[in-house]
C-alpha cells in the first residue's frame, strides 16, 4: 500500500500566514501539522508516500526532504495549480502504479493515527473506505448522507443546506476502482475536481465503498479557530520538560514544556504551554493552550491560548488570547500618549482591539 499525501492548496482561510508560506507547516505545539500525518502514515506501515505539492512546494520540500528523518521514501508530484483533491489522484497515477494507497490531506489533523483504519481496509476487500465525524458546522465540511443500514446514499461538498451533520475526514483509502472514478467526472461549479464526486461515480457505479464512523479528536486545520483547538488537544498531552533556563523569580504550573537554549526570567508560565529554543520569556505570563516557536522575544506581556510562529517579538501588550501571530512579526504597546493604536499588517489580515 502507498500513501498520497496533498500539500499544495490555496490556503485562503489562513491568510495571511499562508502568502508567504504552507499551511501544512503551520505548527501544532512547535511541530508542522504535517508531520503528524507522516508519523501516523508510517506507523501504519506505509513507506513509500507522494506528496503533491504547489505554489509552496519549495517550503514542503525543505522541510520534509526525502523523508529519510520519518522512516519513509518521498516523491514529490508537482501539481500545477489547486485544480481539486480528485485531480491530485489523477496526476499520481504513475507514482500509485495500481496500488491501493491512503489519501491523507496534509492540513488534517487525526488523533490516535490510521494503522487500525488500514488494516481493516487490507483485510475488508472494499473499493474505497471514507471517515465521517460528526461536526457541529457541517456547511463547511464535504458531507455525507447515511441510509438507515449505513449505506452512503449522497455526498455534497461544503453543502449550503447539510442533509446531515457527518464530516467526511481528509483521510481516505482508495483501491485503483478510483482511477476510472477521477477520469470520469467533470469540475465542479468551484472549477475543482472534487473527491466527492469521484466517490458518488463509484457508488453509482456499484463500486463497494465502506464508511466508517471515526471518534477519535479530527480537525481540518484550515481555520483560525480549527489551530488553536488542535493546539490544545495536543499540548494536553505532552511531557513536561524543561531544558532551558528558569530563573528563581520565576512560576511554573501544570505541564511546560521550555525547549533547550530557552530563557525565563520573573516570568509565570501555567501548563500546558511549549515555549521554542532560544526564545526569551521576561516579566510576562503566559498561560495555558499556548505554544511559542523559537527564536521569540515576550517582554512583560500576558498571552494565552495562542500560537506564536519562530523569531516573533511581543512587548508590554496584555493579554493576548485566541490569536494566531506569524513568523518574525513585532507587536508592541505604544509607550506614550495619544494612546492610539497603530498598524502595520498584512492584507486579509485579521485583528481585534478592546478599546
Ligand atoms: P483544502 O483545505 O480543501 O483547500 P485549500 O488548501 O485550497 O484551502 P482553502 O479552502 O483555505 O483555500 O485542501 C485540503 C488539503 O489538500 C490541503 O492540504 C491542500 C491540499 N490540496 C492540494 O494539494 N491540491 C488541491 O488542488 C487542493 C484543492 C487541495
Amino acid at each position: 500500500m502507498k500513501a498520497l499525501v496533498l500539500a499544495g492548496g490555496k490556503g485562503t482561510r489562513l491568510r495571511p500566514l499562508t502568502h508567504t508560506s504552507a499551511k501544512q507547516l503551520v505548527p501544532v505545539a512547535n511541530k508542522p501539522v504535517l508531520y503528524y500525518g507522516l508519523e501516523a502514515i508510517r506507523d501504519a506501515g506505509i513507506t513509500d508516500v507522494g506528496i503533491v505539492v504547489g505554489d509552496t512546494g519549495h517550503e514542503i520540500r525543505r522541510a520534509v526532504g526525502d523523508g529519510s528523518k520519518f522512516g519513509i521514501d518521498v516523491t514529490y508530484i508537482p501539481q500545477e495549480a489547486p485544480l481539486g483533491l480528485a485531480h491530485c489522484v489523477l496526476i499520481a497515477e504513475e507514482f500509485l502504479a495500481g496500488e491501493p494507497f491512503v489519501m491523507y490531506l496534509g492540513d488534517n489533523f487525526l488523533v490516535g493515527g490510521i494503522t487500525d483504519l488500514v488494516d481493516a481496509f487490507r483485510g475488508a476487500g472494499h473499493d474505497a473506505q471514507i471517515l465521517l465525524t460528526r461536526v457541529a458546522e457541517p456547511q463547511f465540511y464535504g458531507v455525507a448522507e447515511l441510509g438507515p443500514g449505513g449505506e452512503i446514499l449522497g455526498l455534497e461538498e461544503k453543502p449550503e443546506r447539510p442533509r446531515s451533520d457527518l464530516a467526511i475526514v481528509g483521510v481516505y483509502i482508495f483501491s485503483p476502482a478510483i482511477h476510472e472514478a477521477v477520469r470520469a467526472i467533470t469540475p465542479s461549479a468551484r472549477g475543482e475536481l472534487e473527491i466527492t464526486d469521484a466517490v458518488k461515480w463509484l457508488i453509482d457505479d456499484g463500486a463497494r465503498v465502506h464508511s466508517h464512523l471515526v471518534s477519535g479528536y479530527w480537525k481540518d486545520t484550515g481555520r483560525l479557530q480549527d489551530m488553536l483547538e488542535c493546539n490544545r488537544i495536543v499540548l494536553e498531552q505532552i511531557e513536561p520538560d524543561v531544558k532551558g533556563t528558569v530563573d528563581g523569580l520565576s512560576e511554573i504550573t501544570g505541564r511546560v514544556v521550555v525547549e533547550r537554549g530557552a530563557v525565563v526570567e520573573g516570568s509565570i508560565l501555567r501548563g500546558p504551554i511549549v515555549i521554542g529554543a532560544d526564545t526569551k520569556i521576561i516579566s510576562s505570563y503566559v498561560g495555558p493552550f499556548t505554544s511559542i516557536g523559537s527564536g521569540c522575544r515576550m517582554e512583560k506581556t500576558e498571552i494565552e491560548y495562542s500560537i506564536v510562529l519562530d523569531d516573533s517579538s511581543v512587548h508590554g501588550v496584555s493579554r493576548i488570547a485566541r490569536s494566531l501571530i506569524g513568523r518574525n512579526v513585532e507587536v508592541s504597546s505604544a509607550e506614550s500618549m495619544p494612546n492610539t493604536h497603530e498598524f502595520m499588517v498584512g492584507d486579509h489580515s485579521k485583528i481585534r482591539v478592546c478599546s
